[in-house]
């Protein structure tokens, strides 16, 4: 057998055969000498294996299990068992998730990449948060959201945006001009159009081209979503690292967009944005309820419970309320709103398919661990919610091998300052 995953091709190796994408369509012939803009674009269309010659397959294979020897497996299994602890692992799509974090845990100790088997990157000190009485009850924390503080609101640039969007007149040109009002987030996304994450083989160098390329809705959505980040990223929280809530929600963003690209979904940026603001809410809590965020940790990592069990315990209601508010307050399209409200319990959503796609990216970003909203563990799968995708178990190695490959740039792109 040659037949491997895209996610373990290597520039130089040769294809045996010809690749088509799921629908078919020839991308790549036989005797290719792959390239790395090759092997990105095969990711972008979102094929899943290609036949390699054999000799390159089987030092691929090679490299991973030198590195995963007998004593860190034990290790790492026990390790990620804590994590999935309220998770069923009779599921095949949690089995599945629970071998490929051990077999990746596992090779992070025998490469001695981490020191530490926990990355619990929430802070909590030994003194018991008081929660003010108007925040244990849903109407008094409703209220204190709405009446009492004020939630950020969205640069005017935004609403130049959406009025350009808005009018059947405006042209890529139009629309490019009103982008560009916001230097710094210009320069952002013509970066994040050039990355790994869109793979595009050619360079995109002004503006009104990646409207032309990316579409006018998607890229103002990923405008959106980039421009959030920068808001937020002067509040500070002495309860989490922002950083690492951060990363937790680029990581389901891209997340999310690789998932719906295996759904055949157009217009992936919006699922990519709503990975991203899924857990708004929680940013909400540390900001502006730190004592309710701060009682909310400590009960979970008392009673090793799920912190937005813990939410719902004090408040009577949890995040993804909270986080549907403010996306209201924003204006923001109903279908970011109602995806962000319900990706705890996608049967909820009034679009169910892709609540499920951000619902398991959320449970696949908690089970790698990259970064952290404040959840200890791996929230449990909704059934429901996997049956609706109806995607097989074995590709989600796959779309964890393809996240690991944007992420990185994709981070630092979002972190980046230069401009
Ligand atoms: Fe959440
Ligand atoms: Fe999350």
């Amino acid at each position: 057998m040659s037949i491997i995953n895209v996610s373990e091709l290597k520039p130089n190796m040769i294809l045996r055969d010809d690749v088509r994408d799921n629908n078919g369509r020839f991308l790549l012939t036989k005797g290719t000498n792959l390239t790395m803009d090759q092997i990105r674009m095969l990711k972008m269309w979102g094929v899943i294996e290609a036949d390699i010659e054999v000799s390159e397959q089987e030092h691929t294979k090679q490299e991973d299990s030198d590195y995963a020897d007998a004593k860190s497996i034990e290790m790492a299994e026990k390790v990620t068992s804590d994590f999935f602890m309220h998770t069923d692992r009779d599921h095949p799509a949690m089995r599945e998730l629970f071998n490929a974090c051990s077999l990746q845990k596992a090779v992070e100790l025998a490469r001695s990449k981490t020191d530490t088997v926990y990355d619990n990157s929430f802070r909590i000190d030994s003194c018991i948060a008081v929660v003010p009485e108007h925040l244990t009850t849903e109407k008094g924390v409703l209220e204190y959201i709405t009446c009492d503080i004020e939630l950020p609101t969205l640069p005017t640039v935004f609403m130049k945006i959406n009025e350009t969007i808005m009018n059947p007149k405006s042209s890529a040109r139009d629309i490019a001009d009103a982008i560009s009002l916001d230097t710094s987030l210009s320069a952002r996304l013509l970066k994040i159009v050039n990355s790994a994450f869109y793979g595009f083989p050619s360079q995109i160098d002004t503006l009104t081209r990646a409207v032309a390329i990316v579409g006018t809705k998607q890229l103002s959505i990923l405008a959106f979503g980039i421009k959030i980040i920068s808001m937020f990223e002067s509040i500070s929280s002495d309860t989490i690292d922002m950083k690492s809530f951060w990363k937790h929600s680029i990581a389901c963003g891209v997340i999310s967009r690789i998932i719906a690209g295996y759904k055949n979904i157009r217009n992936t940026e919006r699922l990519f944005v709503a990975g991203l603001l899924h857990d708004i809410g929680r940013l909400i809590l540390y900001s502006y309820m730190p004592a309710v965020a701060l009682c909310a940790l400590q009960k979970a990592k008392e009673t090793s419970g799920l912190l937005y069990d813990m939410e719902h315990e004090i408040m009577k209601l949890d995040h993804a309320t909270i986080g549907k508010l403010l996306l209201k307050k924003w204006k923001l399209p109903f279908s970011l709103e109602d995806i962000v409200a319900h990706h705890h319990i996608p049967q909820k959503s009034q679009n169910q398919l892709e609540c499920s796609i951000v619902h398991l990216a959320d449970i696949i970003t908690n089970a790698i661990k990259i970064g952290t909203s404040g959840e200890y563990y791996v929230p449990p799968l909704d059934p429901f919610s996997w049956d609706r995708i109806e995607l097989s178990e074995k590709v989600l190695t796959s779309i964890i091998h393809q996240s690991d490959r944007q992420f990185d740039e994709i981070i630092q792109l979002f972190f980046s300052h230069e401009n």
